[in-house]
This record gives structure tokens, sequence and C-alpha cells, in this order.
């Protein structure tokens, strides 16, 4: 036997280990606001239940008022021995109204109903927050392929240039994502203003309280959980909401390391503003890709968020358990994480600069109209299967003389295939390679146009 861990000492010790591992004051003292929110519904419907009067409501009411203030202002804070912020709270409705009448707050509620409650009024207020700053960088994205609405760029498969696309149509790809992780918080919000409160510790009340009436004062649209049980236990919208946070930081870290590849000196297609890249502390020339870089190693934090609280849910047997208490530090940094790198992303792709002549200089190398050959041969009358054989001969003609595509001669044109006349040479050019695909979701400009059109309408309305 150890030491100082006799029987008596053994439960000082116990105590004391058991409040240190219990206690999430220092992480859920975030939800004080929405607890106290949830405390002056709870009263109103306690009066409206005939169990507290009309002079107890104002009371209870006023001293939320004043605790409210309190929290605000840091005059009280909770405490290893308050445990959670719920507990806290309750201390500091007694210390202010006395056992008497702070004791009636707790009627037919529980911990479990409480927590279940402004969890959710919590991530919502923050799916608010983050679509908002998703809106910002899709504007910034927006307003970056609009300036450069003319400029072809190299578009690749495989990393290897495969076919000019226009650099506003690449940019809007990564806009089409991040509406539809927008559209996802928007139907998340949907299936998650449904409020547990009533539920109890997960069967319910007995005393006559009204979950309905709770939960139109908290602002949840579709009423109250059809299930006390399930209202406590139930973790999906957690689960839900770390998907797409984490989905967001993918889609941003795809972001990033495009441009972290853009502005190299190989690439040379972008450079980054000062004041969103770093300079290294040696090497002078150094222009450093940092908030990409952050980017791409916070989506690895994001995505190990979603996968802790999987785990924590996995197996959980019905209803509440303490394991629960585990799924709220992930998903709360999944908010801090994005909410600091989100504003700083949208800067850093607001002022990127865009070098044109470099891009448009790569855009037809590398026998990227070599498929153009093949679609014009196409429209002419030629089976695909032969106009891919004869595209793939002018190739290995070019590589042979160590030429483009564009300077084959007629003649070299002709001894390849007799349907290579001279008008090929029309879908050569680059221009005319964007021109021709100007079928809806293509990279012609006038189909980019429809598209950046539809995006801005999507945005307007988000
Ligand atoms: N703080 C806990 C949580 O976040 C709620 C407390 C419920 N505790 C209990 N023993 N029923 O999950």
């Amino acid at each position: 036997e150890h030491a100082g861990v006799g029987a008596g000492a053994g439960d000082v010790v116990g105590g004391q280990a058991l409040a240190k591992l219990s206690a999430s004051v220092h992480f859920d003292w975030r939800l004080a606001p929405y607890d106290i929110a949830g405390s002056r519904a709870h009263a109103r419907v306690l009066h409206k239940a005939g169990l507290l009067t009309a002079d107890e409501l104002e009371r209870m009411l006023d001293g939320l008022d004043r605790l409210e203030k309190d929290v605000a202002d840091g005059t009280f804070t909770g405490t290893v021995a308050d445990e959670d912020v719920h507990t806290a709270l309750e201390r500091g409705l007694l210390e202010r109204l006395g056992p008497e009448l702070g004791g009636k707050l707790r009627a037919g509620r529980s911990r479990n109903d409480q927590v279940a409650t402004l969890f959710r009024m919590y991530l919502r207020d923050h799916a608010r927050i983050i679509g908002g700053l998703l809106a910002d960088l899709q504007e910034a994205l927006v307003g970056l392929a609009e300036a450069h609405a003319d400029v072809a760029m190299p578009g690749r498969t495989h990393l290897q240039h495969a076919q000019p696309v226009l650099f506003a149509h690449h940019v809007l790809a990564h806009v089409q994502a991040l509406s539809r992780d927008a559209e996802r918080l928007r139907q998340w919000d949907g299936r998650t203003a449904v409020s547990p409160y009533g539920s109890g510790a997960l069967a319910g009340s007995s005393l006559g309280l009204d979950p309905e009436a709770v939960a139109a004062d908290l602002g949840f649209e579709r009423g109250s959980v059809g299930n006390s049980i399930d209202g406590t236990a139930a973790r999906d919208f957690v689960a839900e909401f770390a998907f797409i946070t984490a989905m967001i930081g993918v889609d941003l870290s795809r972001i990033a390391e495009e441009v972290i590849i853009w502005n190299t000196k190989e690439f040379s297609f972008v450079t980054l503003h000062d004041a969103f890249s770093t300079g290294s502390s040696i090497m002078p020339q150094k222009k450093n890709p940092d908030i990409a870089e952050l980017a791409r190693g916070k989506s690895g934090r994001l995505i190990g968020n979603l996968t802790g609280l999987l785990a924590t849910l996995k197996a959980l047997p019905l209803a509440y358990n303490r394991d629960l208490q585990e799924d709220k530090e992930p998903v709360f940094d999944s908010c801090d994480q994005l909410e600091v790198l989100l504003p700083a992303f949208t800067g850093m792709m607001a002022t990127l600069t865009v070098h044109r002549e470099r891009m448009e200089e790569l855009a037809p190398a590398g026998f990227s109209l070599a498929t153009d050959i093949a679609e014009w041969l196409v429209r002419r009358g030629v089976p695909f299967r032969v106009a891919h054989e004869v595209a793939g001969e002018c190739v290995k003609e070019c590589e042979r003389h160590g030429i483009e595509l564009d300077e084959l001669t007629d003649a070299q044109f002709a001894a390849i295939s007799p349907h290579l006349t001279p008008e090929v040479r029309g879908v050569l050019d680059v221009p005319g390679a964007l021109a021709s695909r100007s079928g809806r979701g293509g990279t012609a400009p006038s189909a980019v146009a429809v598209q950046l059109t539809e995006v801005k309408a999507d945005l307007a309305v988000q």
C-alpha cells in the first residue's frame, strides 16, 4: 500500500483526485450565458405550471440578471469544486437568492437535458459565425475570379498539364465546394433547431412543465424533442458539426496546398502580400506561405476532433453517460480554430497578386491542346477512336522534333493524317480552346460568366 493512502487519507486523496478529473468548468464556462438563458426559460415554465408565484418568478429573473452581469464582468466564476458550469451557476443563484427561492429552480430539470440544450445553442451561434466568415472567403475568391476573368492557366489532372482552363474557372471550383459547406451548416442548423429541455435526466418530467414553451423561448424553431431518452443521449448534432468543420478545414487545405505550390519560384503563378506572409529569420529572400501552411496543418487537427468524438460516442449505451462530457472540447476547439483561421485565409486570398503572363505562357505547354485536335476531328465526322490516335501521333511528332503542336507544318499535319487540313490551327491556340468549351459548367469565358452570376446570386441569399 502507498504511504499516505490509508483508509482516512484515502477519502481525501480520492475526493481531490475525482474532483480534478471530474471538473469541466475550465472548458464549459463558455456555456454560461446559454445556461442562464435556459434558467430564465425554465423559471417561466415553472411559473406557468404553478410552481413559482409571480413574485418568485420576478425575483428569480432578477437574480439571474444579476448573476449574468457578474459572470460577464468576471465577478463570479466557477471553481474546480463546482464541477461544471451548471452547478457553478446554481451556486451563484443560491448565493444571490438564498436557499429557499434559489433551490426551486432545480425542479424538473437535470444537467443532462440542460447541457444537451445549451450545447446546441452554442453550436448554432457558432455555425452562424463560421458561416459568415465562410461567406467573406467566398466573396474574396469571387473577387479574385472577377478581377482575372480572362486569364488562362494550365488546368491539371494528376498535377500534370491536362487542358487550359480559365483561372476564374479554377478559383470558382473552390467557391463551389465552400458553398456546399455553407449549405451543410444551414441544413445542420435546421436539424439542430430542436430543444431537449424538459427531458430531465432521461425520462421527462412529472411536473407538468411545457417543453415547447422553453423551446420557443430559447429560439428552437422546431420545438422540443419527441423522445426524452434521445434528447439527453443524442450527440449526432455534435458529430455532424465536427464533420462540417473538418470538411471546411479540408477544403481550405486544398486551396492552401495550391497557393503553396503556386507561390514557389518554379511555378511563380502568384505572389503573397507581405502582410499575409512571413520572412525567414536568416534567409532575407524568403516569403513564406505560413497562413496556407497553418490551414493545411489545422485541417489535420479538425479531422482529429471529428474522429476523437466519434470514438467517444461509439457503443455508448442510452441514455446519458459521463463519457459525454468529452464531447465539448473537440468542437469548441474546431470553432476556435476556424474562427481565427478563416479571416487570415480570406486576407491572404484577397491580397494575392496573380502573374497572368506566367500562367498564360504555360497554359498551352505540355501538349495541353492535343484533346482539341481530337475533338476538332470528331466535329468533322472522324470517329473518336481514330481522332484520338491521330492527335497522339501529332504529340509524338512534336516530341521527336522538340517542338509544340502549333509549330507543326502543314506538311507534317498532312503526313500524319489527310483529315488534318491547315484549318486545324484554329483550335491550336488557348483562347480558341477555351471558347470552344461553352457548354454548361465549361471553361469558356461565356460559361464561366454564367457560373459567376449563379455563384453571386447564391452568395447573396446565403
Ligand atoms: N458536465 C456534464 C457534461 O458535460 C453534465 C453533467 C451531468 N452529470 C451527471 N452526473 N449527470 O456532460
